[in-house]
């Protein structure tokens, strides 16, 4: 019954969701701040307008609203440069759709965002992998050329290091490159450069962003995609007629409204993750510095998977990552102080 690649493929593993409430969550770096009162108005209101219809199909007030926010950085940029979708976990679906398939190959960096190896399977296509170096820089083998090779994703930052590439590079390797480049922009609100400017460049560009993580709507799922028009038309193709439902483009179109909470929550954030860095490496974690909302360590004694499992046991539950031999270690979000003071205080006990 089943095609065969969907067979042998594992399928993605999300974060684990506790259903209780008793739990330090500090695994899927969702903001810990609740999002602007803005978005819970804007949804009030659709709400009471009610929902017998279906949405606008392009979340068109969204991208009147993101393409004015986003000028500053793109001057060309208009509502056609940008494509929504149901989180950006769609928008890379949607792209993945759009440019592979059967038997072509696709290109990342590892370790890196598992779910790229997930898009490509489905489409059953090949994963070309390529590992950071030590230092979180990419060589030549990530521009090599390749006949099948149709894609290549790049999170930038990157998860689970929480590194950056400078845009100059990333513009680099774009041009280098036999194929459109998909610049993950998941956590950007926390770096200090985006590449977005790039897309004015190249119609090879693709850049992704996401409300889930600087905006806190990682539970009403909205994300996008910026690109040159005649990209975003071949995409808008192949994305499911309403991706985006009406309560989430009301509430993701009031929340990049709120520029002071955005700039509040984001200073918020930045704070913490610097203290949480300095507190872990105090406590002999190698630590790499992060330009996202989450830090990547090796805890003192080389097993993160056993240090996760106290913390998880002791209702803190941060991520282990294990990407066989290129690493494995913890991915910690940057939660509330609070949040930051309760791990700390049982990293004390357990490591005692
Ligand atoms: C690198 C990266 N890209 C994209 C996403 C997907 O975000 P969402 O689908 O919530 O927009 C995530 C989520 O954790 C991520 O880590």
């Amino acid at each position: 019954m089943f095609r065969s690649n969907i067979v042998s493929m594992t399928g993605y593993t999300p974060g684990e969701q506790p259903r209780g409430g008793d739990v330090v969550k500090l695994n899927t770096n969702e903001n810990p701040y609740p999002c602007s009162p803005a978005v819970k108005a804007a949804i009030g209101r659709v709400c009471q307008a009610g929902l017998q219809k279906y949405p606008e199909p392009t979340a068109l007030d969204f991208r009147e609203a993101a393409a004015e926010l986003l000028a500053a950085e793109l001057p060309a940029i208009t509502p056609e440069w940008i494509l929504c979708g149901n989180g950006s976990d769609d928008v890379l679906t949607i792209l993945t759709r759009t440019f592979v398939d059967s038997g072509d190959h696709v290109r990342f960096p590892r370790p890196s965002y598992v779910l790229y190896d997930t898009l490509a399977a489905i489409q059953g296509a090949k994963c070309d992998v390529v590992d950071f170096t030590p230092e979180w820089t990419l060589t030549d083998r990530f521009t090599k050329h390749c006949d099948k090779l149709r894609l290549a994703f790049l999170a930038n930052p990157n998860s689970p290091s929480g590194t950056v590439l400078p845009p100059a590079e990333v513009a680099r390797i774009a041009a280098a490159l036999p194929c459109p480049l998909v610049v993950d922009e998941a956590y950007v609100d926390f770096a200090d450069s985006n590449c977005l400017s790039l897309v004015g460049d190249s119609d090879r560009v693709i850049v992704t962003r996401t409300l889930s993580k600087s905006y806190a709507l990682a539970g009403l799922r909205f994300g996008f995609a910026v690109a040159q028009p005649q990209v975003i038309e071949q995409l808008a193709k192949v994305k499911d007629s309403y991706n985006c439902d009406a309560l989430a483009i009301a509430g993701a179109t009031a929340a990049i409204g709120d520029r002071a909470w955005f700039d509040r929550t984001r200073a918020a954030v930045l704070e913490t993750r610097a203290r949480l860095l300095t507190e872990l490496r105090a406590r002999g974690f190698e630590c790499v510095d992060s330009q996202a909302n989450f830090i990547w360590c090796q805890p003192p004694g080389g097993d993160p998977k056993s240090l996760y499992e106290r913390l998880k046991a002791a209702g803190i539950l941060v991520r282990y990552m294990d990407y066989g031999e290129s690493a494995r270690g913890l991915r910690v979000t940057v939660g509330t102080d609070d949040q930051i003071d309760a791990l700390l205080t049982k990293l004390d006990e357990l490591l005692k």
